[in-house]
């Protein structure tokens, strides 16, 4: 009786690994390796490197691990990179999740946590983004987590499968040094980029309507976005077949890129460093907050770390990586 998760050798899936053997389930790691690393995979936790678009090794892992379910985590992530490359981004997120779907169904295992993303929502103007706001993706990236929902609820309707569709917001931090993010592709890794290299800190943009100019965001600690992915789980182990679940993962909260960029500098150190403030980035929406209603009253889960843990944490797993 195994979970299989699926890009948990990369940042959020091995903090998801984590989550879940902590909370005593079994887990087998499923990874290609692209952008993961085998060393995020704690001992005793197997590994199957392999592609998501592979479906005969799929169904051989499900068979081999009696994998009851599927949390599905591995995808390509950066929005800037998937409007340059949006087949890949395409066959990648979509036709690997759809084989993984036909993988589950081949072999009779019925339940799917989903990593979605705040990016099917595009451009929201409200101030919280409920599960019924529009969705409107602004980018390829955003249109895979879309249709892959969509992909999702359609099998939840047509065989039963049962699954849990999560929308993370903006997540940061780490469990531990070893398990942080490697890539520097959001805001609090590029700060700490911009201050290594002896450089001021960007905000890109302090026209927008917003109390000071800058975007608002929700940032939520990746511990927290893997302990919703447990209470997902086990939910679905109780839940009636064809359940379809979308909620949000957010601490219902909103930052803004000038609070952020100050709390960083407090906490690594340089107060004394003057942030530049440059053009606006292109396609950035002005505020993007979650209601985190739903998922409180469906799972019982609210988000327990707050930014400067965030921010201390991610700052311990950049100086242990560079
Ligand atoms: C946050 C804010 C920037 C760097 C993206 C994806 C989203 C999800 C999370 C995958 C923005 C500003 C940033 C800097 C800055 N990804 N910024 N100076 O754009 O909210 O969300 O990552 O699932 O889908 O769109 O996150 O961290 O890039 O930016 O001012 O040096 O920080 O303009 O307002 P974003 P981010």
């Amino acid at each position: 009786m195994s979970w299989l998760v699926t890009g948990g050798a990369g940042y959020i899936g091995a903090h998801v690994v984590r989550a879940m053997t902590e909370g005593g389930e079994r887990v087998v790691v499923y990874d290609d390796l692209s952008t993961g690393s085998a060393d995020r995979v704690p001992e005793g936790v197997p590994l199957v490197v392999g592609s998501v678009l592979d479906g005969a090794l799929l169904e051989r892992t499900v068979r081999d691990h009696g994998v009851v379910g599927v949390v599905h985590i591995a995808a390509k992530k950066q929005v800037g990179e998937s409007v340059e490359r949006p087949l890949h981004y395409y066959r990648e997120n979509v036709t690997g999740l759809q084989t993984l779907l036909e993988a589950m169904a081949a072999t009779g295992v019925d339940r799917l946590v989903f990593s979605s993303s705040a990016a099917v929502y595009g451009m929201p103007d409200v101030d919280l983004v409920t599960e019924d706001t529009p969705c409107v993706p602004m980018s390829p990236y955003g249109e895979t987590k879309l249709i892959g929902e969509w992909l999702i609820a359609a099998a939840a309707r047509a065989h039963g499968l049962k699954a849990a569709a999560l929308r993370y917001f903006n997540v940061a931090g780490a469990a531990t040094p070893e398990l942080s993010d490697s890539g520097v592709f959001n805001l609090v890794p590029m700060v700490f980029e911009r201050l290594e290299a002896g450089r001021p800190p960007r905000v890109f943009g302090d026209d927008y309507a917003t109390p000071d100019g800058t975007c608002v965001r929700d940032y939520i600690h990746v511990q927290d976005i893997a302990s919703a992915h447990l209470a997902a789980a086990r939910r679905l182990n109780e839940a009636s077949e064809g359940t379809s679940l979308v909620l949000n993962i957010g601490r219902g909260e909103g930052s803004s890129v000038r609070e952020m960029v100050d709390r960083i500098l407090k906490v690594t150190g340089h107060d004394d460093v003057v942030p530049e403030v440059t053009a606006r980035r292109p396609g950035d929406p002005a505020r993007v907050v979650a209601s985190a209603d739903r998922i409180r009253a469906e799972l019982g889960w609210t988000a327990g770390h707050g930014l400067d843990e965030m921010i201390e944490s991610a700052w311990q797993g950049w100086r242990h990586r560079h």
